[in-house]
């Protein structure tokens, strides 16, 4: 039998690592910093909201753009935030994830053989659904020490078959924040060429250094950006798989067209629970921030006392670290033997790039968990050394 065409352009990629690390925690009863979750819920008005909204009987197929009162909240979210219009009936569209979101977007956008220049390492989905697309990924690597865009690099990577750019910032796993000065050169790109740009921004409210700044937000970029995001991050609900993106009409249009068949229409009870989370007080969103911000310095101290090399991440949930300093370059193996070795469970970079070479030594860990589940992990791995 002829191997399947998409495994084999996916060689090397995948949330497969994510159900084999998951696995590995739970038979060996490891402390599992490797998937992205929280391990306690979001808030309780927004928990209260989807239980009200299911016991009132909105269970069936909701509208195919979402509730209406969903996209409004999304609109004001986008005014609060960044003092971005968007129009709720036209330029806001409700997604099954930001994963969905992404998927119909490049999906609805692209020709077989067109090209995407997108920034490794990559969250997995990309190049998976580049590839069902039939399109081929043009990546542009940001390397350790700083994961520094190199803007020559950028303008290198577009050929006359590019038709996208597709941005991660804040940026998993790398934690990268992208500067203003990133942004401009991205834009400038994409208006010199005519891209559209898909901006992943799911981490938009997990920034502890500097800001987050809408790609749609600069010059020019509003009517070639699709915005992505997401309510699972936000707030800490990543099971409920509501997403959304913020475009114009006409990129809405193509979004829409493939959303219809893959899912046609997101979690109805889901919808007005996130109205609410939208529409929380400005406080709800700083507490979050510096919950995480206190996490994050506390699992990259701990990681740092271990004996990592900690590229410590301006935004996101997620640490990436260099296993060097161990006396080990194999993250891949280091990852499948770390729950033996000392009943911890990461994720290996590696699978996040086409560069294994870059991604060979870097160790991904989630600090989205409880203080003493961090502290119970640094101790396990202070053991490493020894
Ligand atoms: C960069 C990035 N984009 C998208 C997603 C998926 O978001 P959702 O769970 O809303 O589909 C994730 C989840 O980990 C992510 O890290």
């Amino acid at each position: 039998m002829r191997r399947p065409v998409l495994s084999r352009k996916l060689e090397g990629f995948g949330t497969t690592i994510f159900a084999e690390m998951s696995a590995l925690a739970a038979a060996t009863g490891a402390v599992n910093l490797g998937q992205g979750f929280p391990d306690s819920d979001g808030p309780r008005e927004v928990l209260d909201a989807a239980v009200a909204a299911m016991r009132s009987g909105q269970n069936q197929y909701p509208p195919g753009p979402g509730t209406a009162d969903l996209r409004h909240a999304i609109a004001e979210h986008q005014q609060r935030f960044y003092g971005i219009e968007v129009d709720p009936d036209t330029e806001v569209f409700v997604t099954t994830g930001a994963t969905e979101a992404i998927a119909a977007s490049l999906l609805g956008l692209l020709d077989p053989g067109d090209e995407v220049v997108a920034f490794e390492p990559y969250y997995d989905s990309y190049a998976a659904c580049i590839a069902m697309a039939g399109a081929v990924r043009r990546p542009v690597t940001l390397r350790t020490p700083d994961f520094a865009l190199d803007h020559d690099e950028l303008r290198r990577a577009v050929t006359p078959r590019t038709k996208l750019v597709l941005l991660n910032t804040p940026h998993n796993p790398i934690g990268k924040v992208f500067s203003r000065e990133d942004l401009d050169a991205i834009a400038a790109v994409a208006i010199e060429h005519d891209l559209i740009v898909i901006s992943d921004e799911v981490y938009e409210h997990l920034v502890f250094d500097g800001v987050h700044t809408p790609i749609a937000s600069l010059p020019g970029m509003a009517e070639r950006t699709i915005t992505v995001s997401s309510a699972g991050k936000t707030f800490s609900f990543t099971g409920w798989k509501v997403g959304w993106v913020c475009a114009p009409p006409d990129l809405v249009a193509a979004v829409r067209t493939a959303k219809q068949f893959l899912t046609y229409v997101s979690g109805a009870p889901f919808q007005p629970a996130v109205t609410v989370g939208l529409r929380l007080p400005d406080s709800y969103f700083e507490e979050f921030t510096n919950d995480l911000r206190i996490k994050r310095d506390r699992l990259c101290a701990g990681l740092e006392e271990a004996g990592f090399l900690v590229f410590r991440p301006a935004g996101t949930y997620f640490i990436t670290t260099d296993i060097r300093p161990l006396g080990e370059d194999d993250g891949l193996e280091f990852c499948r033997s770390l729950a033996d070795r000392c009943g911890v469970v990461a994720v290996p970079n590696v699978v996040f790039y086409d560069d294994k070479v870059e991604g060979g030594p870097l160790v991904r860990f989630a600090f989205c968990k409880r203080h003493e589940v961090i502290d119970e992990a640094v101790a396990r791995l202070k053991g490493l050394a020894r």
